[in-house]
């Protein structure tokens, strides 16, 4: 009995093998696409040890290929890189484009690291053996930049340790300001929410508002999807307005604002609205939910200081989002289509001045199978694909490794102990330790380094 199951199991084995190297059927996942990410000088990875693990989700068969179910798949922050290959194929524009340009200029060198040109928002970071560091904090603390620190470090954290491959060990740095660079910086290399066309040497990464961004009330990037999926409206019975709310209080999109609140002014089909942080009853009278505004057929985008944080939440409606032409790039925006069978949203001028044209002809009744074509598009696009947690954690990692692939150092990760001790014979030795607080620690004491035992940590928040 014992020897047939061992034959069987045998023959098992050498046909699975058969199956998976013949190199007739090839792999069947777009191995095309999963190539792409394996950049000519990426270091070779690390093999795993043992036989590869089939568990449900990344069996591949040639004749079952793995698909990416958003049912199934949304949350999973662990996806295999050829499941995100498969799963987001489009999704890695930002990080080729990043590679490609380092490729032309020189590989990153130790001393690009430095943060010294950025006064406040920016961390020294490195991953190793698949654990986040912090290395060196500057200016995080305030009410502005601890939200998108944390919320940030938490993000990336995820993505690391939610796979079970190894990752390369790198070091970097990333900024939680608006904009990575700010006019005059130059072109340090950081990693950063947005960037102009012309700042090349910044790294895209997924903004602080893909973990959560509580201060303005969305508590967290995956509960907004649940509450859609529960709660949205079929698309034709949504209201038939576009709304905007916003301060006008803004730097660089202040045109563009200007331009929307213009062209909607008296319109019928307008609930558009600014608001007054300063002012506590406007805020209660007019402030909206990101929910609330998936209540409307049609969503305005503004720039706002750089980027607007909002945009990925209201891509999350099944609702036709309207645009200026934007100057700030997120990792994401190349999947936005203006025109065509794809079109996922409608792009105006920057001054909003072909608006009450566009949302009149967008609005009639014998228009609105194409209108509700856009909505589709863009909810299949967005919230089901390539803004799903799942895809942000691919995102994350393919940003690691592409990032290792024009690494022209090997991080450092161990440094000496500046403190003696004695060994057990009476001679005195130095001790090895790691460089920069663990993550674990970090996020806990909000610092790279403290006493122990530690005095009380306090936080920004006011609970009076
Ligand atoms: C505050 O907002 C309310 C409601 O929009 C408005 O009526 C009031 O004039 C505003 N107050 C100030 C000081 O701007
Ligand atoms: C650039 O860095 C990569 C990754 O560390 C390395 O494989 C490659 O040899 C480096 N290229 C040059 C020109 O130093």
């Amino acid at each position: 009995m014992r020897t047939i199951a061992l034959y069987g199991t045998i023959a098992a084995i050498i046909t699975a093998a058969l199956v998976l190297f013949s190199t007739q059927g090839g792999p069947a996942f777009a191995s095309h696409t999963y190539r792409r990410l394996q950049h000519p000088n990426a270091p070779p990875r690390p093999g795993r040890a043992g036989a590869s693990i089939a568990h449900s989700q990344s069996y591949i068969s040639p004749k079952h290929p793995w698909e990416f179910s958003y049912k199934r798949d949304r949350r999973n922050y662990g996806l295999s890189e050829e499941q995100c290959s498969v799963a987001f194929p489009k999704l890695y524009k930002e990080v080729d484009r990043a590679v490609a340009y380092r490729k032309k200029r020189g590989n990153v060198t130790l001393e690009e690291l430095d943060v010294g040109w950025r006064g406040d928002g920016i961390v020294r970071a490195l991953i190793h053996d698949n654990q986040l560091y912090i290395v060196d904090a500057h200016g995080v603390s305030d009410a502005n930049h601890r939200p998108r620190n944390i919320a940030t470090l938490h993000a990336l954290s995820r993505a690391v340790t939610s796979t079970s491959e190894p990752l390369p060990d790198i070091e970097f740095t990333f900024t939680d300001h608006d904009s990575a660079l700010r006019e005059g910086d130059g072109d340090h290399t950081t990693w950063g929410y947005s960037r102009l066309a012309s700042q090349e040497s910044v790294w895209l990464m997924p903004d602080f508002g893909f973990w959560g961004w509580p201060d303005v009330g969305l508590r967290s990037y995956a509960e907004l999807q649940s509450i859609l999926e529960a709660d949205e409206d079929d698309f034709l019975d949504k209201i038939p307005k576009l709304v905007w709310r916003g301060s006008m209080n803004v730097g660089s999109g202040h045109d563009a604002r200007e331009g929307l609140l213009k062209h909607s002014a008296d319109q019928r089909w307008s609930d558009v609205q600014t608001l007054d942080w300063s002012n506590k009853t406007d805020i209660h009278d007019k402030l909206l939910s990101m929910q609330e505004h998936c209540e409307y057929m049609f969503t305005a985008q503004t720039e706002g200081n750089t980027y607007s944080g909002r945009l990925k939440y209201l891509l999350n409606c099944h609702s036709v989002l309207v645009s200026h032409s934007m100057q700030f790039i997120e990792h994401f925006h190349h999947l936005l289509q203006p025109s065509g069978p794809e079109q996922n949203y409608v792009k105006l001028k920057r001054d909003f001045s072909d608006l009450p044209r566009k949302i009149k002809s967008l609005g009639k009744p014998a228009n609105m199978p194409h209108t509700k074509k856009i909505a589709n598009n863009a909810l299949q696009t967005f919230r089901e694909r390539y803004l799903t947690p799942a895809a942000e954690a691919c995102y994350w990692r393919a940003l690691i490794r592409g990032w290792a692939s024009v690494q022209g150092f090997e991080p450092e990760v161990w440094e000496d102990s500046s403190e003696l001790i004695e060994d057990w014979r009476g001679g005195m030795k130095g001790r090895k330790v790691l460089r920069g607080a663990p993550f674990e620690s970090y996020v806990v004491m909000e610092s790279v380094g403290w006493d122990v035992p530690s005095r009380p940590r306090k936080v920004c928040v006011d609970e009076g």
